[in-house]
């Protein structure tokens, strides 16, 4: 008899295929930290700017799953605001391996019908740099099988401060800024809250991302390091998301429908 692993059954019991997560129990919107690649680097004896070349390489592959699995927004934290305190000769490199990655990859996302997204600051970056993040948002921006948000030079608490700056010189009056207003002015406007935040790595921690739209987020945390963290881990992460129940809160009797499939009932 075929052998099925544990994390192919379904809490109801049937078996049940990590790539057949039931259509309405997919989150709309995943979110990434990518962690490890300093480590994968170190385990190989490797510089660690080995380890962010291979992660990059995973860039594409993930990008195949999420879509496979009718995830519409895909947010991937490349560089925090923190990451400018690494040695100059990291953050060069890891600058240099996403503008490398927007040369030549940007044609195939944008067949693939790809939309691409930055958030955080460009002004720290090269206009170079600049110009290759606005060109591949300006080429892609009418695309919609997926949405993917790029987080570079990106921290939730900058983000925070961005926003209250902005509404404290535009029109609204303080007294009616409320929690869907406030949404307005973050980098995020166009996008719903991360419904899945997944973390690799081993760590437990969301390092400063996202952290006004992860209010009601799921978590998922792997030990594998994030070169090493394939399709399958994706599967894995949305099968273990499919068997959460959200309440976002509320009393199960007292559920709106967030989510159609995986809300308390
Ligand atoms: C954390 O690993 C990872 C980063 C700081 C950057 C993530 C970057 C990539 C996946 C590659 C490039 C992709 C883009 C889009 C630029 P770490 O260095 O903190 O690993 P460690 O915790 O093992 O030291």
């Amino acid at each position: 008899m075929k052998q099925v692993k544990s994390d192919q059954i379904h809490e109801n019991g049937r078996h049940h295929s990590p790539h057949r997560v039931l259509k309405e129990a997919i989150p709309e919107h995943v979110a990434i930290i990518m962690d490890g690649n300093g480590r994968w680097a170190a385990n190989r004896d490797k510089p660690r700017s080995y380890g962010h070349l291979e992660g990059s390489k995973n860039l594409l592959p993930v990008v195949d799953a999420v879509i496979r699995n009718g995830i519409k927004h895909l947010t991937l934290f490349a560089f925090s605001t923190e990451n400018w305190g690494r040695p100059d000769n990291e953050v060069r490199n890891l600058i240099d391996i996403l503008g490398e990655v927007l040369n030549t990859e940007i044609l195939e996302i944008h067949n693939q019908g790809i939309r691409l997204q930055h958030i955080g600051h460009l002004n720290r970056l090269s206009k170079t740099f600049q110009q290759a993040i606005q060109d591949g948002i300006e080429l892609t921006k009418d695309n919609d099988r997926l949405t993917l948000n790029i987080a570079f030079d990106y921290g939730g608490r900058d983000e925070i401060i961005h926003a209250i700056r902005n509404i404290i010189s535009g029109d609204i009056p303080l007294s009616e800024v409320t929690e869907e207003n406030f949404h307005e002015f973050l980098f995020t406007r166009n996008l719903p809250d991360p419904d899945l935040i997944i973390r690799t790595a081993g760590e437990m921690r969301l390092s400063n991302f996202l952290i006004w739209q992860s209010a009601y987020s799921e978590y998922y945390f792997s030990d594998t390091l994030w070169p090493d963290f394939s399709t399958k881990d994706i599967d894995n992460a949305l099968l273990e998301y499919s068997r959460r129940k959200r309440r976002f809160g509320a009393l199960p009797s007292l559920m709106k429908s967030h989510n159609p499939s995986n809300t308390f009932t």
